[in-house]
């Protein structure tokens, strides 16, 4: 294997910078194909620096046309230059001014990464290193500037021009058809901050008036045709303002808040001060065209995006390592937002679905990583589900260890003393620790840790003393690099519940009167008095902890907490703990008995009858069976995609069969009514309903097929259609190739639409869809340039069709090897996301293993691979 340990960066030798910059003046003359930009900077040598040290500026893929320090045109001798860096050998010993003009290809940069063309139109990407594309600087979170910006550009191809901060100026350029703006942020930011836009964009717009009663003008850009389909992002862009006002205490601090959607972006959105570039399908959403999961995931990032202006802009990371700083905590503040404005429960189950499938999965996998990582050869590999996803849940067992007021306390701690500098891990917890009067610092290795620690715990009744013991043990399994692990602190929210349902009040000296335990060694027990009927214990309420749970309950003690736990989180636990134990065995070749099957099928029946359509988003997920890769996931090793495929199909039929009345009531109940609304409540319906046709189709293919056929004609609303067509999908035959021929006929014009349709495809679990994909990369609505559309053909085909991807004869993992070298030469960021579709080879049985394994060597050895490929596959190998 290739191992550069050249270019391996590491957490330990960090050193403050030798020069800062404070100010920086940009100029950029927009041209598709040579851009001019110059670039003057006011640098001084950093006292924290080693003195009479060179200046070097980062540079990538640079063309540099001339270089000047205090007016001065420097000599041939005074500096060295090459695409990556430019040196400046004997700078002076204190403040001093450096003029430097590069010139720029933007249509020709496919990478996406600093600055571009997309439709067109002129646009930015800076983070993490991506400003070094557009000038030499020191692109490196801790030097923070102020930056002024002038734009100019052709009238006609952008006459908008925006920037980051406030609009100073704008005007004609005389004697051409040219024009300019002028942009000025008065806030001191790190360089991955930056960003500009010009094109030719519609616009909407709203006042918001701030706490303080400052008035702000909030704006959304999009493709010229789309504005009302802003309408849904606006909304919700004043709503995070308000909630980020009313729970935390921020406030705006610019004149505008601009956000441009674009249709070719790397990621889901990028947080630039005061401008914020999002990928158009995280902000274009109408009935027609999006779906209730579009609309929420929609709401959610415009928050997230907002939210960063006081985690991750005012406060900034200090170094990339420090990166979980500023995504863990803005993840976590999005995720409370979004269920204070929806249904908490019912968020809160969504959060850990994708933590497990998204964020277990990588922990278990050779790219598990701590949430603070101590090295990396390419930084953008670590914007990972470990670091976003895990690095929330480490912040809300804060939370829940220190209690919502110290927690409240401890960030406004953190936002007064870290304002406008570039922070670490250590500066967020100090803050807490301070507060509470607690030592983090066991608790601290959460961030260190890689791994999902696993609890087991065994349950103990003695009738005749009244005691009920609970024992626990907890153990995580070495992941790459840290072969033995020490035993984490792990909040457990707990309670016990009766066989009827009523609560039981038993007293425990370790459990606080919140019901909160802290699981800090490798073993412990509780024991609990005046315990007078063997209760069932309800563990890691509102899934308290990140870690995975064995309990030793029989599967009808489970059932009872589906139907009397007063968590919510832990009555759908139960569902999917005893579905597991179902699918895996089944999976593993097992019989599962007719009356194990009923026994569980009948439970949900009786749920289904005293409390669905209470809370039908909260059915729906009940009424949902793991995920074919969850079983995966849980079996862990020796994996047999097909067989985990039988035993799912199985399973849904047989529920499908004993809840056949059920389902048929709920499908026609809750049938559409009235105008489509995104809100939780009319969503929730739609999603109890779908869920019921999915099951009944699985129970009764012609019912099925009759039913999802309508419904793909006549909805009047994507998510009914899109759900319809996803029910199809799953039954093959005429009526769905006609569905499937007529929605990409009806969505032809429409990318998003198109990109569900290519998802669809890609996901059908048949031996044919490998042909049916390659076939539709010829489909005039697919791009290989484009990441939305790769992500959704190419992307769904490995990540979610677990049976064809993983074909025992390999021709899937063919395929994506093939794909991510052709996709690698033109953008190695997407690239690299793709091949992480291999992160699950090991677990396959020793035939697909092989192939696996043979299609990562021949990606490994194709020479010239970028940085991004070349580290996810020797990490994926190793
Ligand atoms: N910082 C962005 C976010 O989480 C993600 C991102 C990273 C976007 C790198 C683009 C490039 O909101
Ligand atoms: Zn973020």
């Amino acid at each position: 294997m290739r191992t550069d340990t050249a270019q391996i960066v590491r957490l330990v030798d960090y050193r403050p910078s030798d020069f800062l910059i404070d100010s920086v003046e940009l100029d950029v003359s927009l041209h598709p194909t040579a851009t001019q930009v110059r670039a003057t900077l006011v640098v001084r040598p950093n006292p924290d620096g080693r003195p009479g040290a060179p200046l070097v500026l980062d540079g990538d893929e640079l063309n540099l046309k001339a270089v000047a320090l205090d007016g001065r045109s420097l000599a041939e001798e005074e500096f060295e230059a090459s695409p990556q860096s430019l040196t400046i050998m004997q700078p002076p010993r204190q403040s001093f001014t450096l003029t430097v003009e590069t010139e720029l290809n933007p249509t020709a940069n496919t990478k996406l990464m600093g600055l571009y063309r997309s439709s067109g139109n002129y646009c930015t990407q800076c983070e993490a290193e991506g400003f070094r594309r557009i000038t030499y600087f020191l692109d490196r979170p801790d030097v923070l500037a102020v930056y002024t910006t002038r734009i100019e550009a052709d009238r006609d191809e952008a006459p908008v021009l925006l920037g980051n901060g406030n609009p100073v100026e704008s005007g004609s350029v005389e004697g051409s058809n040219r024009h300019y703006a002028v942009w000025e942020d008065p806030h001191p930011k790190p360089s991955y901050l930056f960003a500009l836009v010009g094109g030719r964009l519609g616009r909407v717009s709203k006042s918001f008036t701030t706490m303080s009663g400052r008035a702000v003008e909030l704006a959304i850009y999009v493709e010229p045709g789309k504005e009302d389909r802003a309408d849904y992002a606006l909304d919700a862009l004043e709503r995070s303002m308000v909630w980020d006002e009313r729970v935390f205490g921020r406030e705006y601090d610019l004149d505008v808040f601009n956000i441009v959607a674009v249709s070719d972006f790397n990621m889901g959105a990028m947080e630039n001060k005061g401008l914020n570039i999002f990928n158009d399908k995280y902000v274009l959403a109408s009935p027609e065209t999006a779906t209730d999961m579009d609309y929420a995931h929609i709401e959610a990032i415009i928050a997230h995006e907002y939210f960063h202006n006081w985690t991750g802009n005012r406060v900034t990371c200090r170094d990339w390592f420090q990166l979980c700083l500023k995504e863990g905590l803005t993840v976590f503040r999005d995720q409370e937002f979004s269920s204070d404005e929806r249904s908490r429960p019912v968020h809160r189950i969504a959060e850990v679905k994708t933590l497990r499938a998204r964020q277990f999965l990588e922990d278990s996998s050779p790219l598990a990583h701590p949430v603070r990582p101590t090295q990396y050869r390419e930084i953008n590999n670590f914007y990972t589900a470990t670091v976003y996803e895990k690095g929330a849940e480490i912040v809300r067992m804060l939370k829940t260890i220190i209690g919502n007021e110290s927690f409240r306390r401890g960030m406004d701690l953190y936002f007064e003393r870290c304002d406008g500098t570039a922070a670490t891990v250590e500066d967020f917890l100090e803050a807490f620790a301070e507060v509470s009067g607690r030592s983090l610092s066991h608790f601290a290795r959460w961030y260190e840790q890689s791994g999902t620690p696993r609890v087991t715990v065994k349950s103990h009744y003695d009738k005749a003393a009244g005691t009920y013991r609970l024992d626990f043990t907890q153990s995580t399994p070495p992941t790459p690099g840290q072969p033995n692990k020490e035993a984490m602190a792990i909040p457990v929210v707990l309670g016990l519940v009766a066989h009827d349902g009523s609560s039981v009040e038993a007293a425990c000296e370790q459990v606080d009167e919140r019901g909160v335990f802290i699981l800090d060694k490798a073993a412990d027990s509780l024991t609990f008095t005046g315990v007078t009927s063997l209760p069932v214990p309800s563990l890691f309420r509102g899934f308290s902890a990140p870690v995975k749970v064995t309990l030793d309950l029989p599967n009808e003690e489970l059932l009872v907490l589906l139907q009397h736990d007063s968590d919510a989180f832990n009555r759908w636990q139960a569902a999917q703990t005893v579905a597991m134990r179902h699918l895996a065995a089944l999976s593993n070749g097992a019989q599962v008995s007719d009356e194990e099957i009923d026994a569980f099928s009948t439970a949900l029946c009786s749920f289904m009858d005293t409390d669905a359509l209470r809370d039908p988003a909260f059915a729906a997920l009940v009424l949902t069976l793991p995920s074919e890769a969850d079983i995966a996931q849980e079996i862990g090793k020796d994996v047999d995609p097909d067989a985990i495929h039988r035993a799912r199909s199985d399973m849904r039929r047989r529920i499908g069969k004993t809840c056949s009345a059920h389902l048929h009531r709920f499908y026609e109940e809750l049938a559409d009514s009235g105008p489509y609304s995104p809100d939780a409540a009319s969503a929730g319906r739609r999603a109890l309903r779908n869920a019921s046709l999915d099951l009944i189709a699985a129970a009764d293919q012609a019912a099925g097929e009759e039913l999802a056929a309508a419904q793909a004609e006549s909805a009047s609303n994507m998510t009914d259609r899109l759900a319809a067509l996803s029910v199809l999908t799953t039954l093959p035959g005429a009526a769905r190739e006609e569905a499937i021929t007529q929605f990409g006929e009806r969505y032809r014009n429409e990318p998003l639409v198109m990109d569900k349709w290519f998802t669809l495809q890609a996901a059908i679990p048949e031996d044919d869809t490998l042909e049916r994909v390659k076939g539709l990369m010829e489909h005039q609505a697919f791009s290989i340039g484009n990441p939305n559309r790769v992500r959704s053909l190419i992307g769904s085909f490995a990540m979610l069709n677990q049976v064809q991807f993983n074909r025992i004869d390999g021709a899937g993992y063919d395929f994506l090897a093939s794909i991510v070298l052709r996709a690698d030469e033109l953008n190695p960021q997407l690239a690299a996301r793709l091949l992480t579709a291999f992160s699950t080879w090991r677990m396959m049985e020793s035939t697909r293993r092989e192939h696996a394994q043979r299609a990562l060597w021949t990606i490994s050895r194709k020479p010239n691979l970028s940085r991004d490929v070349g580290d996810i596959v020797s990490r994926t190998l190793d």
